[in-house]
C-alpha cells in the first residue's frame, strides 16, 4: 500500500507516531519560515507542514508542488498549535520528513474545492475533477448510502433483485424510445426501456413473487432538473397483493430510508385522493410542507359587474398569511409573475386585510367592504393576511393558483429542505382525453387496473373511471409512482376497447404480454421510485445532476465525452441506415 492511512482518519490520539499518507495537493500557503499544503483525498483533508528552519531543501521541494499535484509524504502526526474545528483532522498536522511526487498535474480549469470559480458547463466538461470536489462526493457517497439500505431493506422483506434486459422493444409508458439498430436484422431497432415495466410483470407470472431491481431507465423527454434521459429507478413489483399492501411495504422502505440515512423518524404518510390534491392544491404532487391551500370564491363574487369573474368557471384564491404590507410595486410584480406564460393567469385580483382591520382590494369598482370581509371569512383570513385570487377554467386556474401558492411558499420561507413532508397521492384517474389525438390514453399505462367500484363505468363513461394508482410525493416531488394491474383477460379488454384499440392492435403491440396472462397471471401491483430525485431530496438539492456520476446537459449531451456523436459512414452502412 502507498499509505498507511487515509487523509481524514488522523486525531489527536495517533499524534507522535510516524504516517504515510497519499493524494491530491488541494492548496499550499507559504508564510516564509513555514510552508502549509492541503492534501485531500476521498476522505479527507490532512494539513502538511514543513520547516524552512528544521529542513530547507524539502521545504523548498514542497514550494515547486502545483495544485492537483498526486503526492505520497511521510512524516509525523503532531498537534496542531491553532486547530482547525471546522474539519475532522483539524486538531493534528503532519511535520512531513519525506516527499514523493506519484503523478504531475496540469492546472486545473477551476478550483477544486467546494466554493469552486467553475461555471456548470466548464465543471460538466472536466466532470472527473468536479467529482474530486468534497460537496460533490458527498453526493455520490449518500447515493451509495441509499441504495445500499434499499437492497438491505428490500433483501430482507424476501424480494429478489433480478435484472432485466437493455435491448428490448417499445414498452408502453407515454415518453418516446431511444432505438439502437440491430445490425444483424437490416431495418429494425431495439428500443431501450423507459421502465422494466412489462419484464417485472413477466416475473410475476413467472413466480417470483417479490422482485426488485436497481435499474436504468432511458427516456426521450424534453429536460428539465428533475429529468434526465438516462435515469434509475427502484423498481418493485409484488404478487398476490392489493394496494394497501403495496403501500405499506414501499411507505416502510422510505421510512427506512429516512431513518438509516437521515436519522429521522417519520409519521405515518398521509393519503389524499387526486380530485382533493387538485382542488386544495392545484397539483398531483402537493408540497404540504405548508398550508396556503385553495378557497373557491365562485358563487359569492358572481353577479356584481365584474365581468372577468362573472365569465369564470373558478374563481379561486389563497390566503397569505402576514402579507398585508405587500406594496403596489410588489403586488405588481406578483402580477407580472403570475401572467408570464408559464404560468398563464390573466390577471391577479389581490385584497388585502389591514392590521386595523379594513380591507383594500384591487376590484374595490365592484364590490364593497361588507362583500370582501365575507370573501375574508371564507378564506380564513385574519388582518394582517393578503387574499390573492385568480380565475378562469377550472383547469388552467388550479394549476395557475398551485405555482403562485408554490412562489409565496418559497418567499415566505415555508420550503424548508430539511424538513420532509411525504404523503401518498390516489385514485388518480385512469384515462385521460387527448384533444388532438381524440381518444383516451391511459394516465399510467394500459395494464392499470381500474378501482372495482368503478368498472362498470368504464363501458359508459372512461372519463370518470378512477385507477388502482397511487404515487408517493414528498416536498412537492414526484419520487414514485405505481399501481395494481389488471390481472383478468376480460377487463383487459375492455381497458383496451376504452382506449381505442383493436383487439389486433393490442396484440401487435402487447402479444406477448397478453398470452403470457393466458399462463395463469397472479393479482399483481407494484411501483417505481425515482432514485435520482430520491436522492437529491435527501441531499436538499433541487436538482438531480447533482446526484449523478456523469449526468447529461439539459440539450441531452455529455459535454464531456461529447455525445451524442456522428458515426462513421461505414457503421451507417453496416447497420443499414441510409444518409442522404
Ligand atoms: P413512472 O413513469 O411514474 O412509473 O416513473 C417512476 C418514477 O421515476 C421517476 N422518473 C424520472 N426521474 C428522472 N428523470 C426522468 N426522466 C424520470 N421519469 C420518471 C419519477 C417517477 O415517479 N413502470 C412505472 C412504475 C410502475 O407502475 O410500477 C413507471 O415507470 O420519480
Amino acid at each position: 500500500m502507498l499509505r498507511t492511512h487515509h487523509c481524514g482518519e488522523l486525531r489527536l490520539a495517533e499524534a507522535g507516531i510516524r504516517v504515510t499518507l497519499a493524494g491530491w495537493l488541494q492548496r499550499s500557503r507559504d508564510f516564509g519560515g513555514m510552508t502549509f499544503i492541503d492534501l485531500r483525498d476521498r476522505y479527507g483533508i490532512t494539513q502538511l507542514v514543513f520547516n524552512m528552519e528544521t529542513d530547507a531543501g524539502l521545504c523548498e521541494e514542497a514550494r515547486k508542488l502545483g495544485r492537483e499535484y498526486v503526492i505520497q509524504v511521510t512524516g509525523k502526526v503532531a498537534e496542531r498549535s491553532n486547530k482547525n474545528p471546522n474539519l475532522p483532522t483539524g486538531d493534528i498536522e503532519i511535520i512531513v520528513e519525506e516527499i514523493k511526487v506519484l503523478n504531475q498535474a496540469k492546472i486545473p480549469p477551476f478550483t477544486i474545492e467546494d466554493k469552486t470559480d467553475g461555471g456548470d458547463e466548464l465543471r460538466m466538461q472536466y466532470r472527473y475533477l468536479d467529482l474530486r470536489r468534497p460537496v460533490v462526493r458527498k453526493n455520490m457517497e449518500l447515493r451509495h448510502r441509499m441504495a445500499m439500505e434499499t437492497r438491505n431493506y428490500l433483501s430482507d422483506q424476501g424480494f429478489l433483485e433480478i435484472e432485466t434486459p437493455f435491448m428490448i422493444r417499445s414498452t408502453p409508458e407515454g415518453a418516446r424510445d431511444f432505438v439502437v439498430p440491430s445490425r444483424m436484422n437490416p431495418g429494425e431497432f431495439y428500443a431501450l426501456p423507459q421502465s422494466p415495466q412489462t419484464f417485472k410483470q413477466l416475473l410475476m407470472v413467472s413466480g417470483f413473487d417479490r422482485y426488485f431491481q436497481i435499474v436504468r431507465c432511458f427516456r426521450d423527454e424534453d429536460l428539465r432538473a428533475d429529468r434526465q434521459p438516462e435515469f434509475t429507478q427502484i423498481d418493485c413489483e409484488m404478487s398476490f397483493v392489493e394496494r394497501e399492501d403495496v403501500l405499506h411495504t414501499f411507505e416502510g422502505l422510505t421510512r427506512h430510508l429516512f431513518s438509516k440515512v437521515k436519522g429521522l423518524q417519520t409519521d405515518p404518510f398521509p393519503r389524499m385522493t387526486y380530485a382533493d390534491a387538485m382542488r386544495l392544491y392545484g397539483s398531483d404532487k402537493p408540497d404540504i410542507r405548508f398550508g396556503m391551500t385553495f378557497f373557491e370564491l365562485t358563487p359569492w363574487v358572481r353577479g356584481h359587474g365584474f365581468p372577468v369573474f362573472d365569465s369564470a368557471e373558478l374563481v379561486a384564491g389563497i390566503n397569505v398569511p402576514g402579507a398585508a404590507g405587500y406594496t403596489r410595486k410588489q403586488l405588481d410584480e406578483l402580477t407580472d409573475w403570475v401572467k408570464r406564460p408559464q404560468i398563464g393567469a390573466k390577471g391577479l385580483v389581490y385584497v388585502r386585510y389591514n392590521e386595523d382591520g379594513t380591507l383594500k382590494s384591487s376590484v374595490d369598482k365592484f364590490y364593497t367592504e361588507e362583500q370582501l370581509k365575507k370573501w375574508a371569512s371564507e378564506m380564513d383570513a385574519r388582518p394582517g393576511d393578503l387574499m390573492l385570487i385568480l380565475s378562469g377554467d377550472t383547469h388552467h386556474t388550479r394549476k395557475a393558483l398551485g405555482e403562485l401558492r408554490l412562489e409565496m411558499g418559497q418567499r415566505l420561507g415555508l420550503r424548508n429542505p430539511e424538513v420532509f413532508s411525504p404523503l401518498w397521492v390516489v385514485d388518480f384517474p385512469l384515462l385521460e382525453w387527448d384533444e388532438e389525438a381524440a381518444r383516451f390514453f391511459a394516465m399510467h399505462h394500459p395494464f392499470t387496473s381500474p378501482l372495482p367500484d368503478d368498472i362498470p363505468l368504464l363501458a359508459t363513461d372512461p372519463g370518470k373511471v378512477r385507477a388502482d394508482a397511487y404515487d408517493l410525493v414528498i416536498n412537492g416531488v414526484e419520487i414514485g409512482g405505481g399501481s395494481i394491474r389488471i390481472h383478468d383477460r376480460g377487463l383487459q379488454q375492455q381497458m383496451f376497447k376504452a382506449l381505442g384499440f383493436s383487439e389486433q392492435e393490442a396484440r401487435s403491440q402487447f402479444g406477448f404480454l397478453l398470452n403470457a396472462f393466458e399462463f395463469g397471471a397472479p393479482p399483481h401491483g407494484g411501483i417505481a421510485f425515482g432514485f435520482d430525485r430520491l436522492c437529491s431530496l435527501f441531499g436538499g438539492s433541487e436538482s438531480i445532476r447533482d446526484f449523478i456520476a456523469f449526468p447529461k446537459n439539459n440539450a441531452g449531451r455529455d459535454v464531456m465525452i461529447n455525445s451524442p456523436a456522428p458515426i462513421s459512414e461505414a457503421q451507417l452502412k453496416e447497420l443499414n441506415i441510409r444518409t442522404v
